[in-house]
């Protein structure tokens, strides 16, 4: 079962938040979820201790080095997407974890200092590539992003990724109150006061990443099994 990591070596890119909503978001489709809190600041297990945590999700807690790939290899036996929220800086736990994963979701922060971030998540990607001898697909997701804005150092970095023919979601995630509160009430989006300011676009915004995100992880699923068929075809022909 899918494993899609949350990878970004800048602190406070917002890889626990876009985590959190893919989780919840799942969740609440009936999908069985575990997530690995490998970020050190446990914002995911703090969620899990409140009340209104959906029940088939399940967070584990944070691996080392020696039991990370283990540790997502027994949670995909059990659930259906594996996600990992990982620290914000560039260790071993994280290319081991980036090594496991069918996404990994770069979440940037629409500045130059945090496309820096992206670019070092992308050369991690490309070294676990090589070690594993596998294509591992990525995105880079604009987190924080001012609703109607696009800010020039926004267009210069998605300029220079277009350029670099890197990846990056459609969708990007706005700045919301909802994403904050959903960490200090716990449950999901749904669940958060009716009066959350633009409570109804946050779950939109949260529900187009999610459907990108399925559509990412399928597409690649679909390519490796095309990929598959074709090293058989080959095989019986030899
Ligand atoms: N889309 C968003 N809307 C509103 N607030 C956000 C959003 N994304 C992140 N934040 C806020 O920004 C801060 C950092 O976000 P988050 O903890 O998700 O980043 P992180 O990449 O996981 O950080 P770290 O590297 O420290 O683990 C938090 O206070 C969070 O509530
Ligand atoms: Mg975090």
């Amino acid at each position: 079962m899918p494993v899609i990591s949350f990878v970004s070596p800048k602190g406070g890119a917002g890889k626990s938040t876009a985590a959190l909503l893919l989780a919840t978001e799942l969740a609440q489709k009936g999908a069985r979820v575990s997530v690995i809190d490998a970020d050190p600041l446990g914002w995911i297990s703090d969620w899990g201790s409140k009340p209104d945590k959906p029940r088939n999700l399940e967070i584990l807690p944070k691996p080392t080095e020696e039991t990370v790939i283990d540790q997502i290899e027994a949670a995909q036996q059990r659930s259906q997407f594996v996600i990992v929220d990982l620290e914000g800086t560039a260790n071993m736990l994280v290319a081991f974890a980036i090594s496991q994963s069918d996404l990994v979701v770069i979440p940037t922060q629409p500045s130059h200092m945090d496309g820096r971030g992206a670019a070092q998540a992308i050369k991690l990607i490309k070294q676990q590539e090589k070690a594993m001898r596998r294509s591992i697909p990525y995105a880079v997701l604009f987190t924080r992003a001012k609703a109607a804005i696009r800010t020039r150092s926004q267009g210069n970095i998605e300029a220079q990724l277009k350029n670099a023919e890197i990846p990056v979601f459609q969708t990007q995630l706005l700045e919301r109150e909802a994403y904050r509160s959903i960490f200090s009430f716990g449950g999901t989006l749904k669940q958060l006061p009716a009066n959350t300011y633009k409570l109804d676009d946050a779950i939109k915004n949260a529900r187009a990443f999610v459907g990108e995100v399925i559509s990412l992880v399928t597409a690649h699923r679909n390519a490796e099994k095309r990929g598959s068929r074709a090293d058989e075809a080959q095989e019986e022909m030899a």
